[in-house]
């Protein structure tokens, strides 16, 4: 059952719903400032493994662990290095995901036999509330099937999870619209295992250091987030290339000016201003429409690497994955 949050009263209810689910160890799909998340009590190893099954995940990823605050930290990880507090400082509540040593708390289901765990604290008020009622940390992956896109909106919750999982909060289209900066911490100091909407620079300000990526093995991603193949549409999507042969009804994602190509079937524009933030915040919901609208092929134009367009290029790419994969 999907049910709407519009107001302040109507907050308070839906957030207590979702914590009587939740500790009764049922599925809530809540929104969170980046992407929905389908959550469950992360202390539950049984209503964990649920996520998996609804979901249709052929394997345990591990899952992102949701606090109510920053102090529950202590509840699930047996230490954070000092870079990795000065980030949760910075950035909690908001759109950062740091990878520290779990405690025994989260049960190994949780974290796919890792011995870590994958941490934030989302700044959405529904989220939080929720959180807090339950007072359980509550794992959450997005709230999509297996390989297909995050969903951003409550009507895209529904059409990915509807009739699986007891309870929908729909709060309206989420802010960022991609999921969270992922960071883990070697001996060498902050790596970015998924960029997002905390960027390379701000990470780098805020450290007053380099921080760089994780560095990708050939066929062995450090995590399972870096899997080419995880933002998927089921419509072919491929980026603009002028050796490109357009057959059938292709549709366009444009970045910003939608410009008058003849013989695009589709054409979707992140942001006619060209605002990076804006084209983040549209990109999933765009692909989504795009993915209904029964093409033969998506052509996706580039966005400028720099800030958020390192993480909409990131989720572009493995969008395309596997058919461009060869010449990349
Ligand atoms: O914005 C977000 O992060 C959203 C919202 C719901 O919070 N959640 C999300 O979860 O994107 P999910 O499961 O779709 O992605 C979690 C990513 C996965 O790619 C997983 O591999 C990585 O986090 N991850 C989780 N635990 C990890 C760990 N211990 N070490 C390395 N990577 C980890
Ligand atoms: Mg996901």
């Amino acid at each position: 059952m999907r049910l709407a949050i519009t107001d302040e009263p109507s907050l308070k209810t839906a957030a207590a719903r979702g914590a009587a689910v939740l500790r009764a160890g049922g599925l809530v799909a809540f929104p969170t400032e980046t992407v929905y998340g389908l959550g469950a009590d992360a202390t539950n190893a049984t209503a964990v493994a649920r996520v998996f099954e609804a979901k249709e995940r052929p394997h345990f990823d591990p899952l992102i662990v949701h606090l109510g605050a920053a102090d529950w930290l202590e509840r699930v990880v047996e230490s954070a290095p000092a870079e990795a507090r000065r980030l949760a400082e910075k950035f909690w509540p908001g759109p950062l995901t740091l990878v520290l040593p779990k405690r025994a708390v989260i049960p190994d289901i949780a974290t796919a036999g890792l011995p870590t765990v994958a941490v934030r604290v989302p700044a959405h008020p529904v989220a939080h509330a929720m959180i807090e009622a339950a007072g359980v940390p509550v794992a959450a992956p997005s709230a999509n099937r297996f390989g297909r896109i995050s969903p951003t909106t409550g009507p895209a919750v529904e059409e990915e999870l509807g009739g699986r999982i007891e309870l929908i909060l729909d709060a309206g289209p989420t802010r960022h619209g991609i999921e969270s900066t992922i960071v883990a911490f070697d001996a060498a100091g902050p790596r970015v295992l998924r960029p997002g909407p905390v960027t390379l620079e701000a990470l780098r300000e805020c450290l007053g250091r380099e921080v760089r990526f994780a560095a990708r093995e050939s066929g062995t991603p450090a995590s399972p987030g870096m899997m080419e193949s995880h933002y998927a549409p089921r419509t072919p999507l491929r980026l603009m290339d002028p050796k490109l042969t357009l057959v059938g009804r292709v549709g366009l994602l444009a970045f910003s000016e939608t410009r008058a190509v003849p013989g695009f079937a589709a054409v979707e524009t992140l942001s006619a201003s060209g605002d990076l933030r804006e084209a983040a915040a549209n990109l999933f919901a765009a692909l989504r429409r795009l993915d209904a609208a029964g093409l033969d092929l998506i052509v996706a134009e580039p966005v400028p690497e720099q800030g958020l367009g390192v993480a909409i290029m990131d989720r572009l790419r493995k969008a395309a994955w596997p058919r461009t994969a060869v010449s990349r």
